[in-house]
């Protein structure tokens, strides 16, 4: 029997539930001359949905993670490489011939795959206008192109001027629609709701939410009935309690005790062993990022995995503030309806440890 659960990757098909209203939004969306930028925490599920809206949309796309990307050159070159592998060459032969810089196209021995690059150049503003406007002509308004960049936030880390420089280019585009995600609420929303930032009001900022309840537990039933039989539903419900239907880790927790229970028929106390298997999978990597914290971030996330006030007199409050801040910016706590910490199990191992 085949796991029926799937977490860490772009889940489609029977590894994905709900998201009906927002996929048709999206969908429907795109048939505007109108930009997406979508906005949640760490793996809500923004790359499934976005993916499986084009899909189902119909619609030609390419997508790039700027978490991968080095530079500007690498920019204009990954994003080449997209279009590459999107079109047919000879449909964009003649207008790369037309670049003021002209890539190098190889063939990667070892993976068969297509690398594009750019020689050194001290303009790297013309191989970013190039491939945009290649992007450009190669596409219609009638068949616009989508276009989504993951983790837009990265923009400003890959360099200083990229940000107004790509404004300045996309803007005069009408042939493309753009998706930009981004997992950092704080500089996602500095990015497009700064007046002074050049991606001011670029688009339709959307913000993804935990997957609903219901569904959400009935596509655990449903998966968890050939092992679990009656007690189905009640170990859904647990498992939701227990990640507050956080979609990555409840996939996570509910794959683990599909597998204790098929491999040792193990049926009692379920769920708290796959939190100690779990829990002691990361437990290293935990305790490095345990270590990296100052002591104020350490008292406020012990703080949070108590579920404990943190008004108590011990720390000012501007100073808790900017703990929370600084703990939001790196993604371990997030703010649904209250602060809380990311990872369940990040916050089970704390109040063992600690
Ligand atoms: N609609 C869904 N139904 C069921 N599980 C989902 C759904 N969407 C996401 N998940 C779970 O969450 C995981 C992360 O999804 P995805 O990679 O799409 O999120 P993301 O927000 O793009 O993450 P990241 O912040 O890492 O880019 C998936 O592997 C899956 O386990
Ligand atoms: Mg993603």
């Amino acid at each position: 029997m085949e796991n029926p659960f799937k977490f860490g990757s772009i889940v489609d098909n029977e590894f994905f539930t709900d998201r009906v209203k927002e996929t048709a939004y999206i969908c429907n969306f795109l048939n505007s001359r109108n930009h997406l930028v979508l906005i949640s925490p760490r793996r809500f599920g923004k790359s499934s949905l976005v993916l499986k809206a084009v899909k189902q949309a119909n619609r030609k796309y390419i997508r790039l993670n700027l978490q991968k990307v080095t530079s500007i050159s690498d920019f204009a070159a990954k994003l080449l490489t997209e279009v590459y592998n999107a079109h047919p060459w000879e449909k964009l032969k003649q207008q790369v011939m037309k670049f003021r810089v002209i890539p190098t196209i190889s063939n990667n021995q070892v993976t068969g795959a297509i690398e594009i690059g750019f020689q050194p150049t001290h303009d790297q503003r013309v191989l970013l206008e190039d491939v945009f406007s290649l992007i450009e002509n190669a596409h219609t308004e009638k068949e616009r192109l989508v276009v989504i960049l993951d983790e837009f936030q990265e923009i400003r880390a890959i360099s200083p001027i990229l940000e107004k420089m790509l404004r300045a280019i996309m803007q005069e585009q009408k042939h493309v629609n753009y998706i930009l995600l981004g997992s950092q609420e704080s500089m996602m929303t500095d990015i497009f709701e700064n007046v002074k930032s050049p991606f001011y009001h670029f688009g339709e900022l959307m913000r993804l939410q935990k997957l609903p309840r219901d569904e959400f537990e009935e596509y655990l039933e449903t998966r968890f009935n050939p092992v679990f039989h009656k007690q189905s539903k009640e170990l859904a419900n647990q498992v939701l309690d227990y990640t507050a239907c956080h979609p990555y880790y409840t996939q996570e927790l509910a794959s683990r005790m599909w597998q204790i229970s098929v491999l040792t028929n193990v049926m009692s106390d379920i769920m708290q062993s796959a939190i100690r298997e779990i829990v002691e999978t990361h437990d290293l990597s935990y305790e490095r990022i345990w270590l990296n914290f100052n002591r104020t971030d350490m008292w406020v996330l012990q703080r949070l995995a108590a579920q404990a006030e943190l008004q108590i007199g011990e720390y000012r409050t501007s100073t808790i503030y900017s703990a929370l801040k600084r703990l939001q910016h790196s993604g371990h706590v997030i703010y649904t309806d209250r602060y809380e910490l990311e990872d369940p199990f990040f916050k089970a191992w704390i109040l063992t440890k600690l």
